[in-house]
Formats: C-alpha cells, structure tokens, sequence
C-alpha cells in the first residue's frame, strides 16, 4: 500500500504513539510552558508598558494562537512525518506542491536559534538553584539583587558554563529518547509550579504594591501602543504557545486518531495562559515595592524574584524549588525546540537519534555563545533590535513564528480541501468547527497580515489612502 492508505488519507505513523491522550497534552503542555511564561512574558509586558499589551496578548493567544495550535496538530497527525515531511507530503496531496515543505524547514531553522539563547537564559535559572542553596538571596534587598544578576550576566564564563550544563541535559534527554517519562513529570511540574506562584503570589499581595501590579497588568493605558507594541504582543503570543514552527506539528505525528483536538489545544492553552498572567502578577508587586524598573529587561525575574525568597518564611526551600522547577519547564521546552530537526534527521537521513540529537546540539551550543557573550563582551555590540540575542529572539518571535503561523493558516483554510479537514479534525459541521474554520481562514491570517503591516507604518498610510480616495 503507499503513503496514502485504505483512501481515507491516512497513514500510520513513522514513529509511534503516545501512551495515551493525556501524554500528548503533557508533551504540549510541557513545551508550552516555560521561559515564555515564567521569563518573557513579565519582561516583554514591561517594556511595552503593561495593561494595553496583555490585552492584546490574550486577543492573539485565543483569537491565533489557539487556531493556529488546532491547525498544526491536524497537519501533523494527518502528515505523520516530521514537519518538512509531512508539509511537503500534504502540499502534493491537497494540490498545493511539495514547496510547504518550507513551513518546516524554517521551524527547523527557527528552532534552532531560539533554542541558542533559550538554553542561555535556562543556565541562568539553573545558576539560580544553586544561588538559592547557598543562601544568597537571604534579606536581599533591591540594590544587591542587582549586583547578584550582574555578576552572572556579566562574567561570560559563568554564563557559558551554565548554558553548557543545560545544552547537555537536554541532549541527553532527547539523545536517549525519554521523554515518556518527563511527560508523565510534566503532570507534577506545572501544577507544582502553579502553587509556588500562588505563594509567591500571596507574598506579593501582602508586602508588595499589589494594586499597582495589577494596574500596570490590567490597566490598558492605550497612548502607549504602537505598531512595535502590537508586533511584540503577537510575537510573545506565538512564542508562549509554541506555535509557529512545527514543534506541535512534530508532536502532532504521535498522536493517537481518535483525540480530540480542540479540547486537547484548548486545555494547554489555557493551562499556559493562567502561568503567565500568574507570573505577570507575581512579579510586578514586587518591582513596584523594591523601585526596580519594569522595562529592565531579561534581567527582570532574576532580580525581582529573589527580592520575595530572600524575604518570607521559607524562602530558601521555595526558593531552590522554583528555579528547579523553572529549570524543569525550560528542559521540556528545550526538547520540544529540538524535535522537529531531529525528527528531520532521523527520517531524512536514517541517523540515530544519538547522533542526530548530539550533532543538532552541538551546532545550537555554538550559536548560543553570541548569546552569552551579548550580556558581556559583546553587549555593547548592537545591530538593528539590539544585541544578537536581541535580534534572535526578535526575528525568531516577531518574524519566523507569526510568518509560519499564516502560512499554516492559509493551508489548513485555502489549500486543504474541507473533506480532508473534516475528516481528520472530526468533530462534524459542530459550531466549534464552524468557529475554527472562521478563524483560520480569516481572522488569523488577516490579523498576522494586518500586525506586519502595521509595524512598518504601512497601516496607516493605506488606511490614509482609502481616506481620501
Ligand atoms: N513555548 C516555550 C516557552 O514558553 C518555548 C518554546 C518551545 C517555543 N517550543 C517552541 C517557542 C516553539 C516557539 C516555538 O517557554
């Protein structure tokens, strides 16, 4: 029989199964959450000025993102391949050409330049375990919490050792093929990393400004929105959810016919969405209370966070748990960044998964060094958004992902026919189908569309130009 079997297009997978359906969501979910909600997302929503870009944020996760999740889950169970595979398998298929393979292959590349700075900031948080052990955040207050981060930012030793462990550990992990048994850790993870933060939340609500906090979070103050602001709420969106680039679709390819994927996408967005805005009101309390500014960048948690352990009743022991557990999310993350391409290797080459997971990890270790090194020697080094990490995370989040988000939308909405769709979404002409198409075929891919043009300044002078025509 060929690739397309018993004619109902669908095919067994290269790969394997999950266990069950609540693998696949652990997996997910496990990918989902990570530095994205616990690091980025206070750090960004600062520097946009808060209120306005949450909002915005929540807009693109629900109204893009989570479409955009359903879509690349679809594509991926339909395709069974790793993502360049199955793109450019079902572009044949749906009479679109195998060029969607693109899709996957500019996921392979943006996997690997998010994962280089990604394992950078990941060092840091393992730096923080052991900061945390020893003691050193014991009644910091906010001038040597500063010191303390300076230091490990600016020593680029320090910061290479600790992208090094991290790059290793995930290496291993996906080198040997674990992740079963992380997904199943994945069930303890996150809700036990929902609890320190509803501590860490309790704390900050009893001794921080927690009505300032949640201004700054909630109050959308619209005068400081721009094109850049808009762009940088989408782009975190993308980034939180993991979507964009194929890491759901890679995953997609394990995953049993008969779950559901709307309720699995809507269970780990949500899951997702509560640890950001959860971390976002954890940490602006404190930054308010202590003088830090919220526009201090990927320094932020790093400083304000210590503030909060150094200072309440167990601070040590919660302390030392929540960078582990930071570090954990940030690992099943990582491994999720590595998939696609080393899926890719596996099937395109026949390489091990050893040596493909090892040769990948070596390359992202190497590229990563101009990251560790834009905190220190080369921090003075800057090019269009800043330092290379900068222009890393900005071309990665705000570019690839959003790009490989409409690209994923006009197939699943415009190329794929509605019986292919149909069938392997499989939840019938539901409102919930009806909703999914809507938003897939106009609502995301006019907004990404509309979000470019809009930081460029091209939105308003077409707009300009319908006004007077
Ligand atoms: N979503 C993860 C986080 O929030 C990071 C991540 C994993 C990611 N896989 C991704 C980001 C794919 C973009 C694309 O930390």
């Amino acid at each position: 029989m060929s690739d397309t079997e018993a004619g109902n297009g669908r095919r067994s997978s290269l790969h394997g199964f999950w266990s069950s359906k609540l693998a696949f969501i652990l997996a997910v979910t496990g990918s989902a959450v990570g530095l994205g909600n616990i690091w980025k997302f206070p750090y960004i929503a600062g520097e946009n000025g808060g209120g306005a870009f949450v909002l915005i944020y929540l807009l693109c996760v629900f109204g893009v993102g989570l479409p955009i999740m359903m879509s690349e889950t679809m594509l991926g169970r339909r395709g069974r391949r790793n993502p360049v595979a199955s793109m450019a398998l079902l572009g044949e298929e749906e009479g679109g050409g195998s060029w969607w393979a693109v899709i996957g292959l500019s996921g392979v590349i943006a996997g690997f330049l998010i994962l280089s700075f990604y394992s950078v900031i990941a060092g840091w948080v393992l730096a923080y375990v052991v900061k945390s052990i020893s003691g050193v955040f014991v009644a910091a207050d906010a001038a040597s919490v500063k010191t303390l981060f300076g230091s490990l930012a600016g020593d680029w030793r320090e910061t290479a050792i600790w992208h090094t462990v991290f790059m290793i550990i995930t290496v291993v992990v996906v080198a040997r093929g674990v992740e079963r048994g992380l997904e199943q850790a994945v069930t303890l993870m996150v809700p036990a990393l929902v609890a320190i933060l509803l501590i860490l939340l309790g704390f900050s609500a009893a001794t921080g400004e927690f009505e300032m906090g949640v201004r700054f979070m909630f109050e959308p103050d619209w005068s400081k929105v721009s094109g850049a602001t808009v762009l940088a709420a989408m782009g975190q969106a993308f980034f939180t959810l993991s979507v964009g680039m194929g890491c759901v679709m890679a995953y997609g390819a394990y995953l049993p016919q008969e779950t559901s994927i709307p309720a699995t996408a809507t269970a780990v967005v949500c899951a997702d969405t509560l640890v950001a805005i959860l971390s976002g009101l954890v940490i602006f309390p404190i930054v308010f209370a202590n003088g830090i500014d919220p526009m201090a960048g990927p320094g932020l948690i790093f400083e304000a966070l210590p503030l909060s352990f150094g200072n309440m009743p167990g601070g040590v022991f919660f302390g030392t748990l929540f960078f582990l557990l930071v570090g954990f999310a940030a690992l099943t993350s990582a491994i999720s960044l590595m998939e696609p391409a080393v899926a890719w290797c596996v099937e395109r080459f026949g390489a091990t998964r050893a040596r493909a997971s090892t040769v990948i990890g070596v390359i992202i270790w190497a590229l990563g060094f101009l990251s560790v090194f834009s905190f220190n020697l080369l921090s003075d080094f800057k090019f269009l958004n800043g330092t290379f990490m900068d222009n890393f995370d900005y071309v990665t989040s705000n570019i690839m992902l959003p790009l490989g988000g409409l690209l994923i939308t006009i197939f699943c909405g415009w190329v794929m026919s509605e019986n292919s769709v149909t069938d392997e979404l499989n939840i019938g002409q539901s409102t919930l189908y009806r909703s999914w198409r809507f938003l897939t075929r106009f609502v995301a891919p006019v907004a990404v569309v509309l979000v470019f043009l809009n930081a460029v300044g091209w939105l308003d002078w077409l707009l300009a130009g319908a006004a007077t025509a």
